[in-house]
């Protein structure tokens, strides 16, 4: 379906035509002045210094042209050169009866020209427990991806495992301390290693924190991890068997907490999966003379004339030959462009990472790691903050675990749930989670991913305002309604959606006609908050309709099933927005 803004703006497109003026100046936009009109183009202002003219005099001859369009109740120039444009009743329901035709999708189409995108987002490390740090990358990046998918487009989201750093070196050290006789360091062991991994994910959880500890203070520790990971990026067998044991015992966990978060990936690949690309790509580098020793580094310089700050090369190799984490990004490209040739690579990573990926990405580019027509993109975003406006922490300080800050919403929740309901146990522990869950991304995805945001658990789960859980609370209302007209015996299935009977009926309406613009223009710009802020716009034109309006005491059932119409559209592009948004409604809360 078309957009109703380019409706409009073709109407404007004739109207500037037939008054025989260049159909460039007919721009309409959404009204900055919601008490004078819906719509508006103030192409007059431009037009005049072409036309030599008061713009008055052009936007009347305009407006003139538009007299008696259908499409209009209003139409009207008023000084200096605006033209303010209200859509009529009669043209906006028969543009909602066409949403309402398309269950599926609302009208909103999808792209005729599909792209295959993947998306980077998530990137936990392996043995490490997830912090809140992740938390935001796998909320936005889950809703970039559902937002492209929905367009039509191809998307494929690679979690990105860190899985390659001392982390390793660390952990085998620490169990071998541990552990002294198992068969893994046995040099002189020719065998199959066991299946069994030889410790749990709690002792992991353990083991890593311990060890990591100690190669703070303890420097022979230290220098004995650094030795167990570099022979384990050389390949010593053990090690390698052990890897696979941690990263299993590792990944399992996170799809369970990944899970929780209605957060999925199609690909579950690691930094490890990018070594063996490596030496064939830094020799390429080397050969096609981009790559040069600097300071026993090899390096390959990205600085471009134009820069205002100076961009450091982009190191390929440490001195002893060692790779880092530049490496295995730029190696990481070379599989994907191998096996998925995308149109583009959206990295969804904290912003402090910036230029650390302006050099990756120019070194890809230069190096030719990725054509022309593969774009990349860095999606940085902020950090979610605790009330002090310090970065998010335990009450005792400490970097908060993902798994605590959940259930802490959770408890809220709960509480919340059963202070004036009742519930069963049962059904509000779980009305709890999902709501629960709304409230923190919803409380993410509002804001501009590239600011920091202040966590607030107070204002995430109140049920009023701009917060996930009166979103929620206005589908369950809505649900609630539809339960009760089918309780009373009837059906509006086969009912039409009349022309609005109210102001407040009509802009309800009005939001509601700027769906598949809306989703649109979230996809172009990569901007969850957008799919955000109309959600909220149209909850509150819902809430704002349903105290104005009697839904259930009217008379005169025709009305009435346009209501009920009008309420199904409502609650299904609510439905869609939030699944975008990775969020689900309950039955009730
Ligand atoms: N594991 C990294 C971290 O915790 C994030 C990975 C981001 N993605 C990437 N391709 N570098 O900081």
């Amino acid at each position: 379906m078309k957009k109703i803004l380019d409706v409009i703006t073709e109407e404007m497109v004739s109207a500037f035509e037939a008054a025989g003026l260049d159909a460039k100046y007919a721009k309409v936009t959404l009204s900055n002045r919601p008490d004078l009109c819906e719509y508006q183009c103030n192409g007059a202002m431009a037009a005049a210094k072409e036309y030599k003219k008061a713009p008055i005099m052009i936007a009347e001859a305009v407006v003139e042209q538009l007299q008696g369009n259908p499409m209009f109740e209003m139409v009207e120039a008023v000084k200096p050169g605006f033209m303010n444009l209200k859509i009529s009743k009669e043209y906006l329901a028969g543009y909602l009866q066409e949403m309402q035709a398309d269950e599926e999708r609302l009208g909103c189409e999808k792209t005729e020209h599909p792209k295959r995108i993947m998306i980077d987002y998530g990137g936990p490390n392996v043995a490490k427990p997830l912090h809140v740090g992740h938390l935001r990358s796998a909320i936005i990046g889950e809703s970039i991806k559902r937002i492209g998918k929905f367009m039509g487009h191809e998307m494929i989201g690679d979690v990105h495992l860190g899985d390659w750093g001392l982390q390793m070196g660390l952990i085998i050290t620490e169990l071998k301390l541990r552990q002294p006789d198992l068969v893994y360091f046995d040099d002189s062991y020719e065998g199959e290693y066991p299946k069994e991994a030889p410790f749990t994910i709690s002792e992991l959880e353990d083991i890593y924190p311990t060890a990591s500890g100690k190669s703070k203070v303890d420097e022979k520790f230290k220098e004995e991890a650094m030795q167990a990971t570099y022979e384990l990026q050389h390949g010593r067998r053990g090690y390698q068997a052990l890897l696979s044991h941690i990263l299993n015992v590792s990944v399992t966990d996170l799809k369970k907490n990944y899970e929780n978060l209605n957060v999925s990936f199609e690909l579950w690949k690691g930094e490890s999966d990018a070594q063996p690309y490596i030496p064939a790509m830094v020799q390429k580098m080397k050969d096609d003379g981009y790559a040069y020793i600097s300071d026993g580094a090899l390096v390959v310089d990205v600085k471009e004339d134009t820069d205002t700050k100076e961009i450091p090369p982009c190191m390929i190799l440490k001195s002893d030959g060692a790779s880092l984490y530049n490496t295995t990004d730029l190696a990481t490209i070379v599989w994907r462009m191998k096996d998925y040739h995308p149109d583009k690579i959206i990295y969804v990573v904290d912003k402090r990472q910036e230029l650390y990926f302006t050099q990756v990405f120019r070194c890809a580019r230069k190096t030719h790691l990725v054509d022309e027509n593969t774009e990349l993109q860095f999606l940085g975003f902020g950090t979610m903050n605790g009330k002090d406006g310090k970065p998010f922490k335990t009450r005792e300080g400490g970097v908060m675990r993902l798994e605590t800050l959940i259930s802490g919403i959770n408890e809220e929740m709960y509480k919340k749930i059963t202070e004036n309901r009742t519930m069963d146990e049962a059904e509000a522990r779980e009305t709890a989670k999902v709501v629960a869950l709304s409230a923190v991304k919803y409380g993410d995805l509002s804001n501009q991913a590239s600011k920091d945001y202040i966590f607030d658990m107070d204002r995430f789960t109140s049920f009023e305002g701009n917060t996930g859980p009166y979103i929620l609370y206005t589908i369950v209302r809505m649900k609630s309604i539809l339960n009760k007209y089918k309780a009373a015996g009837k059906n509006a299935d086969h009912a039409k959606l009349l022309p609005a009977h109210s102001e407040s009926e009509k802009a309800l309406m009005l939001v509601l006609s700027r769906f598949n613009g809306m989703m649109e223009n979230a996809f172009e710009e990569v901007a969850p908050h957008k799919v955000c802020s109309y959600v909220y716009d149209l909850a509150n034109a819902l809430n704002h309709f349903y105290h104005e309006t009697k839904i259930m005491a009217e008379e005169q059932e025709e009305i009435q099933a346009s209501y009920i119409r009008l309420l199904e559209l409502t609650k299904r592009a609510l439905e869609i927005c939030i699944d975008v948004l990775g969020f689900s409604a309950p039955e009730r809360m």
